[in-house]
């Protein structure tokens, strides 16, 4: 094949340049030039950028959004429901998924298994850029899959497999991973930016053109970001990461971007001897099985996604032999726990300046919404003051500069799930409160202030 001409873009400014060069020389930043290819201009300005908008671009016409016929996307259920769960009730036809985490997180367990039912109606095609064959092959044995519906390719030149693809006609394409993935255009090496990102764009315009739905297994980088910045995160229409901690055989797989559902969804597995479990109630497993009720710890309700959950919380506060203390936070933003300490201090009269403050959420599950500000505080305070919270007691709700507990969307299931896991007390947001203080058997506290919310505690 003849060799394209390529530039060199930087990838902080976008500015482009026809040689490489250590520093852009628009914005000066130091070693962000990156190859990509540059499509020869009889094709659309689209194609070149990796999009696929501009690929009918004779045909393009302003029109009324009345005027524009809906189709719902063909979807198909994948046969493992918590991976349809994230993807948004099933598998959209023609759409690419990208799936990141760290080694050894199940990703290729996970799309292995998926392949095995869905090929059954969809005829797949299994990518291997890492591993053999016969390596492939031994896996799905040892996971108990039917062998027939799985066809599996070695290869990681990008222009091989997609000649393959062409012949095969798939409707499913799984490449493992996007990182060894190359194109004979380019003369960087496998991994590198340019490469990843010229790949994935090839492999978009093909999921596009044909309808095939194409997923992507992505590395995450130590900085938490699929390798190849987020070039890789624009290109597709959903990005899911898989999460847990290497200690436990809980996974966790979220929906961080999609364009065909909720973000933030959230589909539990356990990992066995026959690969990923599907945790269907996975609240229980996110409470540690503790004899008694025990210091530091509280049970929030989280609803990421569609679904609410229980998790536990636990904090350890203890004297620091430091000038300057600790303030260390897992599966929670550790500015988020600087604040609340301040407003603890501030407002609840508590001071913990000379103390190691240490926070965790059980499960290695992450949680990002505000209503975990409520339950964290509760278990910091339980710690310091080395007394357990009430028996039977959950808590959710914001916690504001000015110590005003504010309400969180969806209070009402959230008391429900507490309710169903024989929980007797929830403290939260006033306003989430229902007016008979009672769902069920949970008798609910509504607080407007963090005074009350520690009374309450007592
Ligand atoms: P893998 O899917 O290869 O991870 P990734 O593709 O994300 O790098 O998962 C490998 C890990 O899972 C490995 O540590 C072994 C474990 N595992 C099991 O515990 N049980 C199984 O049945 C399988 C297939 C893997
Ligand atoms: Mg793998």
């Amino acid at each position: 094949m003849a060799k394209a001409k390529t530039a060199y873009v930087c990838t902080d400014c976008g500015a482009e340049h026809p040689k490489w060069q250590g520093s852009c020389a628009e914005c000066g930043a130091w070693n962000t030039l990156s190859e990509i290819v540059l499509q020869p201009a009889v094709k659309s300005a689209g194609a070149a950028r990796g999009g696929y908008a501009g690929k009918a671009a004779g045909a393009s016409q302003v029109m009324p959004l009345t005027a524009v016929a809906l189709t719902a996307e063909a979807r198909t259920l994948t046969g493992i429901g918590e991976l349809d769960r994230v993807l948004g009730g099933g598998l959209v036809e023609g759409s690419v998924v990208l799936v990141g985490g760290d080694p050894g997180i199940g990703k290729s367990t996970l799309l292995l298994q998926m392949l095995g039912t869905l090929g059954v109606q969809l005829p797949s095609v299994y990518v291997t850029g890492e591993e053999s064959l016969a390596q492939v092959a031994s896996r799905a044995q040892r996971l108990g899959l039917p062998l027939e519906p799985l066809q599996a390719l070695a290869e990681t030149c990008i222009e091989r497999i997609l000649e393959q693809a062409a012949v095969v006609k798939p409707r499913v394409l799984v490449i493992d991973s996007i990182q060894t993935i190359w194109t004979e255009l380019l003369t960087a090496a496998p991994g590198s930016v340019s490469q990843v990102r010229e790949s994935a764009a090839r492999l978009t315009r093909f999921a596009k053109e044909t309808g095939t739905s194409v997923f992507l297994v992505g590395h995450v980088t130590k900085e938490g970001g699929i390798a190849g910045p987020r070039v890789l995160e624009h290109m597709v229409d959903a990005v899911l990461y898989f999460e847990g901690e290497s200690g436990s055989r809980f996974r966790v797989l979220r929906a961080f971007k999609n364009r065909f559902g909720a973000v933030n969804e959230l589909g539990v597995f356990a990992m066995g001897d026959k690969g990923l479990r599907e945790v269907p109630n996975p609240s229980a497993i996110f409470l540690s099985a503790h004899a008694g009720p025990t210091p530091g710890s509280a049970v929030m309700v989280t609803r990421e996604g569609t679904r609410p959950l229980l998790v536990e919380v636990q904090a350890l506060v203890d004297q620091s032999s430091l000038g300057n203390p600790r303030r260390v936070a897992l599966g929670l933003e550790q500015n988020r726990l600087a604040m609340l300490l301040a407003v603890l201090h501030r407002h609840g009269g508590v001071a913990a300046y000379d103390q190691d403050v240490f926070i965790n959420v059980v499960g290695g599950i992450r949680v990002q919404e505000t209503a975990a500000d409520l339950p964290a505080l509760l278990a910091v305070l339980s710690s310091l003051r080395d007394r357990p919270l009430p028996e039977k007691t959950v808590a959710f709700g914001e916690v504001g500069l000015s110590g005003e507990i504010r309400p969180v969307p969806n209070g009402e299931e959230r008391l429900k799930e507490a309710a169903h896991h024989g929980f007797r007390r929830a403290i939260v947001p006033k306003a989430n409160a229902p007016k008979s203080g009672r769902v069920g058997e949970l008798e609910v506290v509504g607080v407007e202030r963090l005074g009350q919310a520690i009374d309450a505690c007592r």
